[in-house]
């Protein structure tokens, strides 16, 4: 069952609870390592990339247990610091396991990571980190060996704001004597969740979503009980959904802070928004203005992981939409799928020329990575006729059914 069968045409009606950030999940549940305590995780999003942060974990000798929606991780009996390249190479966030594990063992040998077909991927920002905080880092044969016997506080600035790599180095530093600053780091809400959840055990780190991140080291951890923010990528992509099918969706649990970016463009498209607490209405008569120019960039700027299903949104848009691509030199593989369907879309380097027209229609298309197949499914939900997504274990890293949520707000979609 790895294809999504989608007859267009459907406007979207009714409300979604968001599930929990996967890119909160994936650091926090890195970060269990740190500590030899019992620990609750709330409403566990059962994403592939979870599940195989949750193997990397017991490869390390980790007790998981689900119960009910609730993770309790279990990192006393941890007996390894290596993460082998099947394991590592599945997922991006395995190198996130590289700061947890230099916190507790103060050594790692890691696997290059897995993840999107993005791009380059490199660790160059997170290993600089590593080798200013005292830690040998070594190279070879596809695996990263550290030694951090000799780690020490310091003061780090990010070439880039890397999440990423501020998530690892705020990891590597909970558990080290002294006061180590990270510069430049990345602001996403879920590096403030991840400060959160340290702070609840214990850890003292102070600034993130500001320019300047404080860890002060303590000695040890203790357990605790932490809810992970709800997923704002999610979210978006719904009410992108929305204002391309037109309709009226309400978005629950999310928080509308998280998402000034897209309710900003979204706002352009004609489509109505209203905020109300914690939850998301988006309204819209399905036919969306263009939107001239957009660029992603880091928080609080427009997403990346919403590109792929903003050009989508564009594609059916009044108008031209210039998209310049400005986080990942490759992230475009979705654009040739998209003119299967009709789209008018032409890219020279990081930027996307779209040229709305007036309709998509049905084809059988092919996902690439995570973002770019959960574009093709917005596109099939608009397209006239059937659409059939392939690869569709691409969407599942980050999203959990996606068609059973879209179901429920009636569009016509199911896996087969
Ligand atoms: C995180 O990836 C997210 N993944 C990505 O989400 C997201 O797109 C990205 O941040 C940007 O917001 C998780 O949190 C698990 P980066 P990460 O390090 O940490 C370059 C999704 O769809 N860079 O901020 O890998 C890098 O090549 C995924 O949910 C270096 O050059 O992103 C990229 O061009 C996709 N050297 C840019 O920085 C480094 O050492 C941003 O990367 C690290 C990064």
């Amino acid at each position: 069952m790895n294809k999504m069968l989608i007859q267009g045409g459907n406007k979207l009606f009714g409300e979604l609870n968001i599930s929990a950030s996967k890119n909160a999940y994936l650091p926090i549940l890195a970060a269990t390592v740190l500590c030899e305590d019992k620990l609750v995780l709330h409403n566990y999003p059962f994403f592939t990339d979870a599940d195989n942060m949750c193997k990397i974990l017991t490869s390390l000798g980790a007790n998981i247990e689900n119960r009910d929606s609730d993770l309790i991780v279990d990192s006393s009996s941890l007996f390894s610091w290596g993460i082998e390249s099947e394991l590592a190479s599945q997922v991006r966030s395995s190198i996130f396991m590289l700061g947890a594990l230099l916190g507790r063992f103060k050594k790692a040998r890691v696997a290059y990571p897995g993840g999107c077909e993005i791009g380059a991927r490199p660790i160059d920002i997170h290993l600089a980190g590593f080798r200013k905080l005292g830690v040998k880092v070594e190279e070879k044969h596809g695996y990263i060996y550290c030694d951090a016997g000799n780690m020490h506080s310091a003061v780090i600035l990010l070439d880039f704001p890397s999440v990423g790599a501020t998530e690892s180095l705020m990891m590597a530093s909970v558990l080290t004597p002294g006061e180590t600053k990270i510069l430049n780091p990345a602001k996403e809400p879920e590096v403030v969740d991840l400060q959160n959840f340290l702070n609840k055990m214990g850890a003292k780190v102070r600034g993130a979503g500001t320019n300047e991140i404080t860890i002060t080291g303590v000695k040890k951890l203790h357990g605790c009980e932490f809810a992970p923010i709800k997923d704002r990528i999610i979210a978006g992509t719904y009410m992108i959904a929305t204002a391309m099918c037109g309709g009226d969706v309400l978005l629950k649990g999310v928080k509308p802070d998280h998402l000034r970016a897209i309710i900003d463009k979204l706002d352009q498209t004609a489509c109505k928004i209203s905020i109300e607490s914690d939850n998301i209405r988006v309204t819209s008569d399905g036919k969306p203005n263009a939107l001239g120019k957009i660029e992603t960039s880091v928080y609080p700027g427009l997403p990346t992981d919403l590109q792929a299903q903003i050009m989508a949104l564009c594609c059916v848009s009044n108008g031209s939409t210039m998209i310049v691509e400005n986080v990942f030199e490759s992230r475009f593989k979705h654009v040739p799928e998209l003119v299967k369907m009709g789209a008018d879309v032409h890219v020279k380097d990081r930027v996307a020329f779209v040229r709305g027209v007036k309709k998509l229609y049905g084809a059988s298309v092919s996902g690439m990575e995570l973002r770019g197949t959960a574009s093709l499914i917005l596109a099939g939900l608009v397209a006239e006729g059937t659409t059939i997504v392939n690869n569709i274990k691409h969407v599942d890293r980050g999203y959990y059914h996606i068609e059973d949520d879209l179901a429920t707000l009636g569009a016509n979609i199911k896996r087969i």
